[in-house]
């Protein structure tokens, strides 16, 4: 959990200005771009000249409304917004979208926003609890298998693509279970081990060992690769979006007078992600907090899990998806 003073300055004292970089001629993917931060985060790239955005939603309606809501909006080309379906709880879904992606010109940024809080519907998705089945499993899916293109668009056009995670400063009150035998999502799958208050804060949690792992492979920062790709990470502060819904009762009451209270307006959480996704080469496996760089706190740099986490998240991935 952020300190107090962390949370105040996040919240209310940090004066988030809009971004400025140019995303011109650059085509980007949002996951979960048709509400909440996504659909501002879209309107922040399309503000900053992006060709081409690629809105990846789950349903296509919910993607064409938002779509004309942005072009009336911004008095954008009706070409620059193309609405993909894109369900991260299907392995289908998401390998057909990757195939359709291989076909443009180029991706030069996937912002992976789409994300759950699964009160109460936790089914199993993927052979594992679903809050961690589409904020790490799906997304991470998705994540390398359009990794060859990111690597692609760096060598053809010269440019530095970026694959930004938006994960959460509530990964430090994550409780991580010791005992989850071999496997922590199979674990994870048994409804009696899912604590609903500490779900989404374990699939942040998880989502950042994964993602930490994955940028020490891929373009550590010492690496010698010419057109190296960013790979980061960062949390929006705490912002009015849709992410609580499906809270109810007291918890959903509190979560209200809290969100009056305290929370930004999405278009500022949003102006964070897009900071985030043409940051520097410096933010190369590191996660960013306000704008800013901020160091991990101690249970991320836990070497001993990450390694269990990227190993069972590998295995199960290989199940989907066999490395040929
Ligand atoms: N809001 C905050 O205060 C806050 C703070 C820290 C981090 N975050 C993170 O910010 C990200 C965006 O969340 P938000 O606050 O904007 O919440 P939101 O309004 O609920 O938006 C979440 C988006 O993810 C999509 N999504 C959910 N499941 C999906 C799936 N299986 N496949 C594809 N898309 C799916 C949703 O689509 P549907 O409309 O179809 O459900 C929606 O577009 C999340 O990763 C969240 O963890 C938010």
């Amino acid at each position: 959990m952020p300190s107090f003073g962390d949370f105040v300055h996040a919240q209310f004292k940090l004066k988030i200005e809009p971004p400025k970089t140019s995303f011109s001629s650059k085509t980007v993917i949002v996951t979960g771009a048709n509400g909440g931060l996504g659909k501002e985060i879209v309107k922040h790239i399309i503000r900053l000249d992006a060709s081409q955005v690629i809105f990846a939603c789950r349903s296509q309606s919910k993607g064409n409304q938002a779509k004309r809501e942005i072009e009336a909006l911004l008095k954008c080309n009706s070409g620059i917004i193309q609405v993909w379906e894109l369900d991260l709880e299907s392995a289908a879904s998401v390998k057909s979208f990757v195939e359709k992606a291989n076909t443009l010109p180029r991706v030069d940024v996937l912002i992976n926003n789409a994300g759950i809080q699964a009160f109460g519907n936790n089914k199993a998705v993927y052979d594992t609890e679903r809050t961690l089945a589409v904020n790490i499993i799906g997304t991470f899916l998705l994540s390398l298998l359009l990794l060859p293109k990111l690597r692609r668009t760096a060598q053809e056009y010269r440019v530095t693509p970026h694959m930004t995670m938006v994960t959460s400063a509530l990964y430090d009150v994550a409780k991580y279970p010791e005992k989850h035998g071999d496997d922590i999502f199979t674990w994870s799958k048994d409804e009696s081990h899912v604590d609903q208050m500490n779900q989404y804060n374990l699939s942040k949690l998880l989502q950042l060992y994964a993602t930490i792992k994955l940028s020490s492979i891929i373009d550590p920062i010492d690496t010698d690769n010419p057109t190296p790709i960013v790979i980061n990470s960062l949390d929006p502060c705490f912002c009015k979006t849709g992410l609580a819904n499906g809270l109810t009762g007291v918890l959903k009451v509190v979560l209200k007078v809290f969100e009056w209270i305290a929370a930004r307006p999405a278009e500022e959480g949003a102006a964070l992600v897009v900071k985030a996704a043409c940051a520097g080469r410096q933010t190369h496996g590191r996660y960013m907090r306000s704008g800013e760089v901020q160091e991990y706190k101690p249970i991320v740099l836990d070497e001993g899990k990450a390694a269990e986490v990227w190993e069972a998240l590998c295995r199960r991935l290989e199940r989907i998806q066999p490395v040929r």
